[in-house]
């Protein structure tokens, strides 16, 4: 998997950028503020159709104009494709447009097109924060990856939203004769878009343990890494009759994927209450880098790693290793706010640029 050209237009501080990254490692390097995250977040999009960190798309619209355009030309295998996402402001509402080779494409159906594994310090909450970035990080690997994933995800998300408003008004007795029988099929669509994502994400669990566990203890002198997928009941159907009184009382749906976690433990214990600082990010990276492994397993291709600030607050040890691991294979875009971490052999290896004020140049 390869990204072979980049055009911005009006994207977060970049006016216009028109980048041609190498094959293999390309160092980005920019002081605070300058886009160097703003960059893996346009690259990231062509991945996985949305904004992994926008609240809301507006956001993403830079100051000249009330639309931006991301465009890029991306190699899988000898297959070349354009992949393009222009966002509309209008008004309260942002329109998002798909194109892939000229043809437009629902969001569900960009993933696939082109991979890529993302780190930047957001995804440090994988340890710190609650279970919902990490069931973020199982379906931002998931939809790449399985066929229908995205769509489930869709479902699940559907299903939520109209049996929790269902019952509600069952509870203020406002749901009518029909309520009942609605509120079956509700239950039926959950347990099977509910098994569905489990059972991909526990296969993926199984795929991303033993690769995340050799990548930390290789960065890390022998560290213990341990993850364990931490999903619905075993019977879905079962638990989702047995919670109803409760569900009722509370007007929203208390089993299914949406409660999952991922635990990680560091050594055995808790890496949220047990890790040090330098300790959680080695662990996220790791499963960062374990995401990629298996997106290369599971499609033959290595996804594009991108990996922002990913060097701050490890010692030299760690960076040294970490940059061996990275540095194996593949296309690989890297940030930092400064060249002095990078060993110079690896500097003489990779492209570097310089970001600044939303525009980036090549260096030397
Ligand atoms: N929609 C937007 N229009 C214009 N500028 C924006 C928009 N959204 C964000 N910015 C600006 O882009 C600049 C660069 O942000 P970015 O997060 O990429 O910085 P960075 O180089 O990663 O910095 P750091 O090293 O601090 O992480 C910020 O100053 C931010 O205010
Ligand atoms: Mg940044």
């Amino acid at each position: 998997m390869r990204l072979r050209r980049l055009q911005l237009k009006n994207h977060r501080n970049y006016a216009q950028l028109e980048l041609v990254p190498g094959p293999s490692l390309n160092v980005f390097i920019g002081a605070n503020g300058q886009g160097k995250t703003n960059l893996l977040e346009a690259v990231a999009m062509l991945a996985l159709s949305a904004s992994p960190r926008a609240r809301r798309e507006s956001e993403l619209v830079g100051p000249i104009g009330p639309g931006s355009r991301i465009e890029a030309a991306v190699e899988t295998g000898a297959l070349r494709r354009e992949i393009a996402i222009t966002l509309a402001v209008e008004g309260e509402r942002t329109r998002r447009v798909i194109e892939v080779d000229g043809a437009r494409r629902r969001a569900v159906d960009l993933p696939g097109h082109f991979r890529v594994a993302l780190f930047w310090p957001d995804d440090l909450g994988l340890i710190k924060a609650g279970p919902e970035l990490r069931r973020r990080f199982l379906n931002q690997m998931l939809v790449q990856v399985e066929p229908g994933y995205a769509r489930a995800l869709a479902g699940l998300r559907r299903v939520l939203e109209q049996r929790n408003s269902l019952l509600k008004q069952i509870a203020a007795g406002q749901a009518g004769n029909g309520g009942q029988g609605v509120l079956d099929a509700w239950n039926k669509e959950l347990v099977q878009v509910g098994s569905e994502i489990a059972a991909a994400r526990a296969r993926a669990v199984l795929e991303l343990a033993p690769e995340a566990a050799r990548c930390h203890a290789e960065i890390a002198s022998g560290e213990r890494l341990e993850i364990r997928y931490e999903g619905p009941p075993e019977n879905l159907a079962e638990a989702v009759n047995n919670s109803l009184a409760e569900d009722l009382r509370r007007g929203s749906t208390s089993v299914g994927p949406h409660r999952d976690d991922l635990v990680v433990l560091l050594e055995g214990r808790e890496a949220r209450s047990y890790g040090s600082q330098g300790q959680q990010r080695t662990a996220v990276v790791s499963l960062k880098l374990a995401e990629a492994a298996v997106i290369q397993a599971r499609t033959g291709e290595r996804p594009v790693l991108l990996l922002d600030d990913v060097l701050s607050e490890l010692d030299g040890e760690r960076r040294a290793a970490l940059l061996a691991e990275v540095a194996a294979g593949g296309q690989v875009i890297i940030t930092a706010v400064e060249a002095g971490p990078f060993p110079p052999d690896l500097i003489a290896k990779a492209m570097v640029w310089t970001v600044a004020e939303g525009k980036i140049e090549a260096c030397g």
